[in-house]
């Protein structure tokens, strides 16, 4: 076990999570791990290789030697910049298909457990709490409505000037909500003793503060 003290946010697609966790990072000082980023960069290097996200050995191998790196808020694969690639809605499929193989899953825990440095972590996913690292001082589930997040998904690609249909992309996040909580391996839920924080009708600043309150009457 390891006295580094890590905040665990998870939580189901386009819940705030990743915004609210890196402005917790911020403000403490502590490093940020971007977990699904590293399964999005696995899907984007199989999809380029031209592997089957279904090839449990094939994926799980391009996850042990993927040639990720995050450096002043860019991230590469390679020589490759792909902070916009890994978002499209495309890789952000495959990536929960090869969330699902326990092989990947197993290829890239040593991975997201080496950001556990000092001062501390935040780290953001769907079993940060529950697997990666379950002895995290404060564990935090942030949800919101599938409709909630969907519309906050849209105003996104339309403010970048993407075409996009709400009804659809409702759809798409509940299939994508189904299968991140269905699957056998590591299940997006709430870890028992994470507190659950609803954002359907909070704003980001009041999510950080309640994230923030909650370690600190954690770790003290
Ligand atoms: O958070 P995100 O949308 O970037 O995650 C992309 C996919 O990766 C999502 O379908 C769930 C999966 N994922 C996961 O299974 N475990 C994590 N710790 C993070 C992401």
């Amino acid at each position: 076990m390891s006295s580094i003290p890590v905040i665990a946010i998870d939580g189901p697609s386009a819940s705030g999570k990743g915004t609210v966790a890196e402005r917790v990072a911020t403000a403490l000082g502590f490093h940020f791990l971007d977990s699904g980023a590293l399964y999005r960069l696995t899907a984007l290097s199989a999809m380029k290789q031209g592997a089957a996200l279904d090839d449990e050995a094939r994926v799980a191998e391009l996850a042990v030697t993927l040639p990720a790196t995050f450096r002043g808020g860019a991230i590469w694969l390679g020589d490759e910049n792909v902070t916009d690639a890994i978002r499209a809605e495309a890789v952000g499929e495959g990536a929960s298909k090869v969330a699902s193989l326990p092989a990947v899953r197993a290829a890239l825990l040593d991975r997201q457990r080496a950001y556990r440095q000092v001062p501390g972590l935040v780290a953001d996913g769907r079993d940060m709490g529950t697997v990666v690292f379950a002895d995290a001082v404060a564990k935090i589930f942030l949800t919101a409505s599938a409709e909630a997040r969907a519309e906050r998904r849209y105003k996104q690609l339309i403010e970048k000037g993407n075409s996009a249909s709400l009804p659809s992309l409702v759809a798409d996040m509940q299939a994508r909500d189904a299968r991140d909580t269905a699957r056998a391996v590591a299940p997006l839920k709430p870890a028992p003793d994470a507190l659950l924080l609803d954002t359907t009708h909070m704003d980001i600043e009041s999510a950080v503060q309640a994230v923030l309150a909650h370690y600190r009457n954690n770790c003290k």
